[in-house]
C-alpha cells in the first residue's frame, strides 16, 4: 500500500496544526482535510479526509505516524475499516504530504518516495489551455536565443535560478518581487514539473521554467549581458573524485555565466560543501569578467529547502557573490 515518508524533526502536533485549512481544488474535485485526531502520546494521528468528486463526497482516513528513531512522519492509508480502493487515496497522501512540507520549514519528502508522491499519475497537471498560460517553456519550440520580452509578455529585469529543486527560493522571491522576471533552469523532470505545479497554484506570472542543462543553456540560449542576477544554491557537490567532472561549476560554466549577466549584474553562490566552495570560488575568481562582491547577512537563499535542512543540522553555509566588471 502506498505511503509517503516525510523527513522532519518537528513534532507531529505542530505539523498538523499548520495543515489547516487544507483545501485543494482541481477541475471538478475538491480535496479537504476535515479533521486530525492525535493520540495522547503524540506519535500517531488519524486524518479524516473528504474528497468531493463531481459533487459526490467520499470520506476516508489516513494514518500519520512519527517514528521514534528518526522523527520521520509516515503517511499511509488507514487500513481498517476497509478503504475505498480509488487512487484518490494515494492522491490525498501526496497532497497532504506536500501541504505538510509547505507548512513546515524542516519537512522534506524522502527521496525514496518523491517519485511516487509526485508521479504524473497522481499529480495535478494544470491544463495550460484552461488556465491560459504555462510557465514550463517548450524549449524545442523556441528557436535560438530567448527573447525575454516575448516569453514574459513585458519588459523587466531577468533573474535566473539554476537547479531550483522544489522551488523554495524561486517561489518566495517571485512572490516578493513581482516586478522582476524569474527563470528557473532545472534539469530534472520531476522537479521541473513539481515547480510548474507550484508556480501555477501561486499564479506567479513572472516565473518561467526550462528543463535544461544550465551550462549549455546559458552559453547558447541566453542573450549575452541580458541577465541581472544568477542564483546558484546548493548545487550537487559530487564529493567523489571520479564524479567531480559532473559538478556544475567549471571554468566553461563560469565563462557562460559571466557572459549571460549584464555589467554590474551578480552571481550568487551558496553551498554547505567546503571543498566544492573552495574549488568553485577559485574558478569564479580566475575569470577576469568577474570580481568578488560583499555578501549581505540576510540573504534570500535561506529560503531554499536545502538551506533549511542543513541549518537545522547545524552545518556551516558558505556564500559568495561575484559582480560582472567588464562591458558586454
Ligand atoms: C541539491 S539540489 C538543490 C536544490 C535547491 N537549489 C535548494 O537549495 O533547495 C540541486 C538541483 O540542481 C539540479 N541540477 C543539477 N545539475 C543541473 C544542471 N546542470 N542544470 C540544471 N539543473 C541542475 C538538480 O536537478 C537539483 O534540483
Amino acid at each position: 500500500m502506498s505511503h509517503v515518508v516525510l523527513q522532519t524533526s518537528s513534532p507531529l502536533h505542530e505539523l498538523i496544526d499548520e495543515l489547516e485549512p487544507f483545501v485543494v481544488r482541481e477541475a471538478d474535485t475538491v480535496w479537504r482535510l476535515r479533521d486530525a485526531y492525535l493520540s495522547s502520546g503524540g506519535q500517531h494521528a488519524l486524518a479524516e479526509c473528504l474528497v468531493v468528486i463531481a459533487g459526490r463526497p467520499r470520506r476516508f482516513f489516513l494514518h500519520l505516524a512519527q517514528r521514534t528513531h528518526d522523527g520521520a512522519v509516515v503517511v499511509r492509508p488507514y487500513a481498517s475499516p476497509p478503504l475505498d480502493p480509488l487512487p484518490s487515496v494515494k492522491r490525498m497522501i501526496a497532497l497532504l504530504a506536500e501541504a505538510m512540507e509547505r507548512a513546515h520549514p524542516d519537512v522534506e519528502i524522502a527521496h525514496s518516495t518523491i517519485r511516487e508522491a509526485f508521479s504524473d499519475r497522481y499529480r495535478y497537471q494544470p491544463d495550460p489551455q484552461q488556465i491560459g498560460w504555462d510557465p514550463l517553456l517548450p524549449l524545442d519550440a523556441l528557436a535560438g536565443r530567448i527573447d525575454w520580452e516575448a516569453i514574459y509578455g513585458r519588459q523587466g529585469e531577468v533573474e535566473i535560478e539554476i537547479g531550483s529543486g522544489k522551488g523554495g527560493f524561486l517561489i518566495a522571491a517571485a512572490a516578493q518581487r513581482p516586478e522582476a522576471n524569474f527563470l528557473s533552469i532545472e534539469r530534472a523532470r520531476p522537479y521541473a514539473v513539481h515547480l510548474r505545479d507550484r508556480v501555477t497554484r501561486h499564479d506567479l506570472r513572472n516565473v518561467r521554467i526550462v528543463r535544461a542543462d544550465a551550462g549549455p543553456f546559458l552559453a547558447e540560449r541566453v542573450v549575452p549581458g541580458s541577465v541581472r542576477a544568477l542564483h546558484i544554491y546548493f548545487p550537487d557537490p559530487w564529493p567523489k573524485k571520479r564524479h567531480r567532472k559532473r559538478r556544475l561549476i567549471s571554468s566553461g560554466f563560469v565563462a557562460a555565466a559571466a557572459q549571460a549577466i549584464e555589467p554590474g549584474g551578480e552571481i550568487r553562490f551558496v553551498t554547505d560543501h567546503a571543498k566544492y566552495f573552495a574549488a568553485a570560488t577559485a574558478t569564479f575568481e580566475a575569470n577576469s569578467d568577474l570580481a568578488a562582491a560583499p555578501v549581505p547577512e540576510a540573504e534570500m537563499s535561506d529560503l531554499t529547502n536545502y538551506e533549511r535542512k542543513y541549518r537545522a543540522e547545524g552545518r556551516t553555509i558558505h556564500r559568495a557573490r561575484y559582480r560582472r566588471v567588464t562591458p558586454t
